[in-house]
């Protein structure tokens, strides 16, 4: 086998279910020369290094062949690029002011204050599940989470949130490549979904500076910090930004981990019988199924030597975090699943300046998800083992999860 031939295994669909055996043969050499200017990197310690390193841009104006592999939540967007896509200082900045409205110092309660609301959502969704005999854990459970969530952070009226949810499952969909489709009419679609959610949001932030009530929207449309003000044009890429980023990476982290605690039933009894397990299964979930399994988008800015490897100014990064979670170099008995493992400092929130601004809400949202559900599920089986995926290779997870239980707890 090349090695060539080895990432395009990868990405063919029917390895989704299973991806980690290629993993460990892409990491036999750590740094991978793809040709067309790409470079595929797979192991824990390059990883982290190339994601802390300041000579490595996620600026895609950096690339010298433009292109590449998509997590790039604003593809054909009218906005102006949103902080995942720019370097400092500008990065920096965007970030900072965003920070203000979500966490420490000056927030430092802006996500536990949630708990009792994200609780709220995740009994209304189990009470509305209905016939237990089949249940889709991802369209009735998985999916309409994080989207709730994200629109009462940001202070979606309620009575809009069905449209909200519309624009974000298009735009998630879009995401999602289906290998012989004509890109162009999903393309259209998203474009629309982009271009009405864009003008929801203006209006929306028009009214906040007016009438600011408690919310991120009205904060960041009304901050006048050190940094100064956020213009319309950055306060509406970085709300987009906070909704997709969001979005299909929550939902495969939920849906990979009720699969994950399927497989492994004496981990799922332990979480019934002490819900506070649910904090350290999460971040085991990130290391063993993490959502964004690689990390595309990153640029050298000059010459880097790596692995035994130059990587030229210019070349384009794949950085695989789902292979360096389980490399054996860094990990003792990497391919097992347990969440009693105490050195676990995995990549799945990738590392570095734009490791994941909404962490501590996503881990919240599943901590609660996963704990309530091994709760209130009675005896939940699954249906299909393995589910059927989605296409994507970057934000992999199921399409659907279909289980059964006997029952419903209250
Ligand atoms: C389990 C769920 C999630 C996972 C696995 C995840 C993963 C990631 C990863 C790997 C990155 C780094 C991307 C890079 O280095 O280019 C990232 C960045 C980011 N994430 Fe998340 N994410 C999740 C949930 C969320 C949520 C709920 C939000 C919003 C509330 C969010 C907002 C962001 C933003 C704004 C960035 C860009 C940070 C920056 O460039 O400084 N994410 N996320």
């Amino acid at each position: 086998m090349t090695e060539g031939n080895l990432l395009r295994q990868i990405l063919e669909y029917g390895n989704r279910p299973n991806p980690y055996p290629l993993y460990a043969e892409l990491r036999k050499t750590p740094v991978l020369n793809e040709g067309d200017g790409a470079y595929v990197v797979s192991t824990y310690w390059e990883i982290l290094s190339l994601l802390h390193d300041p000579r490595v841009s996620s600026d895609p104006h950096n690339l010298a062949v433009p292109g590449g592999p998509g997590f790039d939540p604003e593809d054909g967007s009218a906005l102006p690029p949103s902080f995942i896509r720019l370097d400092p200082p500008e990065h920096d900045r965007l970030r900072r002011m965003t920070n203000t409205s979500f966490g420490p110092p000056h927030k430092p309660r802006r996500v536990h204050e949630m708990r009792a609301e994200l609780g709220d959502i995740v009994s209304g969704l189990i009470e509305g599940i209905g016939n237990t005999d089949r249940i889709d854990l991802v369209e009735q459970f998985s999916y309409p989470f994080p989207v709730t969530v994200i629109c009462r952070l940001l202070g979606v009226p309620r009575e809009d949130e069905s449209r909200f949810h519309t624009w974000a499952d298009t735009l998630a969909a879009s995401l999602d490549p289906m290998p012989g489709e004509d890109p162009t009419e999903r393309n259209k679609i998203a474009q629309k979904a982009r271009t009405e959610l864009g003008m929801y949001l203006a209006g929306l932030i028009e009214e906040r500076r007016k009438n600011p009530r408690d919310d991120m929207l009205s904060e960041l449309a009304t901050l006048k910090g050190p940094d100064g003000s956020m213009s319309t044009m950055e306060l509406l890429s970085t709300s987009a930004l906070l909704l997709i980023a969001g979005h299909e990476t929550t939902v495969n982290l939920i849906t990979n981990g009720m699969l994950t605690l399927l497989r492994n039933p004496d981990v799922l009894q332990r979480l019934r019988e002490d819900p506070k397990l649910a904090v350290p299964i999460v971040e085991e979930l990130l290391r063993f199924e993490p959502p964004v399994q690689l990390v595309p988008n990153r640029t050298t800015l000059t010459d880097i030597e790596i692995g035994g490897v130059t990587i030229p100014k210019g070349a384009s990064l794949w950085l695989v975090v789902a292979a360096g979670n389980r490399d054996p170099q860094r990990f003792a008995d990497p391919e097992r699943f347990d969440p009693d493992r105490e050195d676990i400092e995995h990549l799945g929130f990738g590392s570095g300046i734009h490791s994941c601004f909404g962490a501590p809400l996503a881990r919240l949202e599943a901590q609660l998800a996963l704990s309530e559900l091994a709760r209130r599920l009675v005896n939940p089986r699954l249906l299909e083992d393995p589910p059927e995926y989605r296409q994507n290779a970057v934000l992999r997870g199921p399409r659907h999860l279909p289980i059964a239980c006997d029952d419903i707890r209250p």
